[in-house]
């Protein structure tokens, strides 16, 4: 399939950022530790692998541990899949694994097992109350490791927000920053899907991770550029479509970088020689249509104000006046302030410092198109 979505982007699918690409390779270079934010599904995940997959094949003395926390729920899990991860990633072989783990995790040693059928896998055979008492070794584990071999390790945490929902939260992000802002060897980049709640643990100033490092803000890629991508993977698996029709199918989901490749992938399945404007739009309506189920149980969570903002933002009003407020049933002023944070925390709506945006760009249509229109 030339195009992909719902897995993170590599090497063929991947294009553009060159910016970031650059800027992040030299973060991790330099070690200087990296936090990523942006809306859903603009390519963060998809930008630290590509990175990190590059410095990795170009440096013999850098290790990359990629860890996803999204299944984490609490402080004590963390800290086991956080030293199973780094001491698998500084590790080459099974047999290195065993004598990295018991080296690097002495106080832990006897209790560590390997699985017999699975050699790639191990457990901490301790009380689990036991590491939570005195993680401190786990924490400090990769600047451990690296400083003994010799080497730099890069240590990519996705869905970091996650942590805000542990128990002691506060004091857990204290723990981390204030042992981590000391490794010389070591460099974090922090990242998650949760545009708001990464703001939170990274911009708010009396929180622990705040001036961590350098904050990226990742950028929409642009519709030109997506139009020459989409050009050059129809054209190498013997399909056509312009460069024009391209960054028109681009500019209809706004450039957001996941339905970009839908629209793509469904326009290429339907395109025999040629894809034309019609075929584009076709698509389109398909992907609304199927889409339509979730954006109706989505609009079954919100309360009829904040409906009647969303259609406020549709029709182009950024500012609240009285007019407003009236004309749409908002309330009173004090209202949008609670409409605009719930709105945001439900993810429906981004807020920059230039906009507000329905975060989705096919609900933004399917609302204009579909649940407004009549
Ligand atoms: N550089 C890129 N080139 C081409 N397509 C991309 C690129 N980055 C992302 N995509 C597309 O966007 C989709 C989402 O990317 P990715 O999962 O990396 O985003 P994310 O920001 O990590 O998302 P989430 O917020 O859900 O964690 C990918 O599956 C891919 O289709
Ligand atoms: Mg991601």
């Amino acid at each position: 399939m030339p195009f992909i979505f719902g897995k993170t982007a590599e090497i063929h699918n991947f294009t553009d950022r060159e910016e970031e690409t650059k800027r992040l390779t030299q973060n991790f270079y330099s070690l200087v530790n990296t936090m990523i934010i942006s809306p859903r599904r603009w390519g963060k995940s998809s930008l630290v692998k590509s990175v990190a997959k590059s410095l990795v094949n170009d440096n013999k003395d850098i290790k990359v541990c990629l860890l996803d926390i999204f299944n984490i729920h609490n402080e004590t899990e963390f800290y086991v899949n956080f030293a199973k991860n780094i001491i698998k990633a500084t590790s080459t072989k099974w047999e290195d694994w065993a004598e990295n783990a018991k080296e690097f995790l002495s106080r832990l040693i006897p209790k560590i097992s390997f699985s017999p059928d699975n050699q790639a896998e191990f457990s901490f055979g301790i009380e689990l109350d036991e590491i939570k008492q005195n993680p401190d070794d786990i924490i400090n584990l990769a600047e451990t490791i690296a400083k003994k071999k010799k080497i730099k390790i890069i240590v990519c945490i996705d869905e970091f927000q996650n942590i805000a929902n542990f128990e002691d939260a506060l004091a857990f992000q204290q723990k981390l920053r204030s042992h981590w802002q000391h490794h010389q060897n070591v460099s974090y980049c922090l990242y998650g899907s949760k545009r708001s709640m990464l703001i939170n643990i990274f911009a708010n100033p009396s929180m622990p991770f705040y001036k961590f490092g350098d904050i990226m803000f990742l950028e929409k890629i642009e519709n030109k550029v997506w139009g020459k991508f989409i050009q050059k993977r129809f054209k190498d698996t013997g399909k056509k479509i312009s460069k024009k029709e391209g960054e028109y199918l681009a500019s209809l989901v706004a450039n957001h970088p996941y339905y970009v490749q839908q629209l793509a992938q469904m326009s290429w399945l339907r395109t025999k020689v040629s894809c034309s404007k019609s075929i584009i739009d076709a698509s389109l309506q398909t992907l609304k249509n199927q889409l339509s189920l979730l954006f109706v149980s989505l609009i079954d969570n919100l309360t009829t104000t904040q409906i009647n903002f969303l259609k406020a933002l549709l029709d182009g009003h950024t500012s609240f006046g009285q007019e407003i407020l009236q004309k749409y049933n908002l309330g009173t002023s004090a209202n949008i302030i609670r409409i605009k944070e719930s709105l945001v925390s439900k993810e429906v709506i981004d807020i920059t410092s230039k906009n507000i945006e329905i975060q989705d760009p096919v609900f933004q249509l399917w609302l204009k198109e579909e649940y407004f229109s009549h």
